[in-house]
């Protein structure tokens, strides 16, 4: 069965749980892992982020969008193409803890964007029981999560919930993945803060072939590791790969 959890809250027991938040935590883990760092250690929040400081780590994060005060990066992807350090610590606002609540009760657990779409899609091949996880904005259903579980459950085979339908109808209602983009609250904040360059950017489809999987939780840090798929990435992705 193929089902949509519309919350990162909203979270339950599967096998294998992709967790989805385009803007912009589950975009800046897979282009983070793409670019280099060996690992994203997901924190479920700015002050448990600020504990796991070392010389070996780049702390990234936001705060209502912005970067969190103290913290080396914001959360957006472009950030992190050039690895500073071996790990990346990450704090968001929903992303982090839809991930870390995610790894609580799912077997598997995977992050999914638009910019690894045909890398998790080959992962997920032959997948029985997939659950896509909405980290949504601020508690509430955001449409560019829903898009991408949306366009992830039509390409996948096997029977679909009725969540899993409803998402599958709001990606079809876009021509365009950047127009679900521009429409979100999450890009309301984003051009508040001066960072809508983003929404073109995580808009991308298929440029990296990494995708960001569950490797431990230590201490309810989620560790990610990027495990590269057979899918091919688009010539763009050669360097990132
Ligand atoms: C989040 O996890 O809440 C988002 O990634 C927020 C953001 O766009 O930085």
């Amino acid at each position: 069965m193929i089902d949509v959890a519309f919350l990162g809250t909203h979270v339950r027991p599967a096998a294998t749980a992709v967790v989805i938040d385009v803007l912009r935590a589950t975009s800046t883990i897979t282009l983070a892992l793409a670019s280099g760092y060996e690992r994203v250690l997901v924190a479920g929040s700015i002050e448990q982020a600020s504990e796991l400081r070392t010389p070996q780590r780049t702390l990234a994060g936001e705060v209502r969008c912005a970067r969190a005060p103290g913290f080396d990066l914001g959360n957006s992807p472009e950030e992190t193409a050039s690895p500073r350090t071996p790990e990346l610590v990450l704090a968001t606002t929903n992303g982090a803890p839809a991930i870390v609540a995610s790894a609580e009760v799912a077997d598997e657990v995977i992050a999914a964007s638009l910019l690894n779409l045909d890398a998790v899609l080959a992962h997920l091949a032959g997948a029985e029981d997939v659950l896509l996880v909405c980290a949504g904005t601020d508690g509430r259903v955001s449409i560019e999560d829903v898009y991408l579980a949306g366009r992830l459950s039509a390409a996948l085979v096997g029977s679909r919930s009725d969540a899993a339908q409803i998402a599958e109808a709001v990606a079809a209602s876009y021509e365009h993945a950047v127009d679900a983009l521009e429409a979100s609250a999450g890009a309301v904040g984003l051009r508040r803060e001066g960072l809508e360059s983003d929404l073109a950017f995580c808009a991308q489809e298929s440029i990296v072939a990494v995708v960001p999987r569950l490797s431990a939780t230590i201490d309810g840090v989620t560790v990610l590791t990027g495990a590269l798929s057979a899918a091919p990435a688009t010539p763009a992705s050669a360097g990132l790969t």
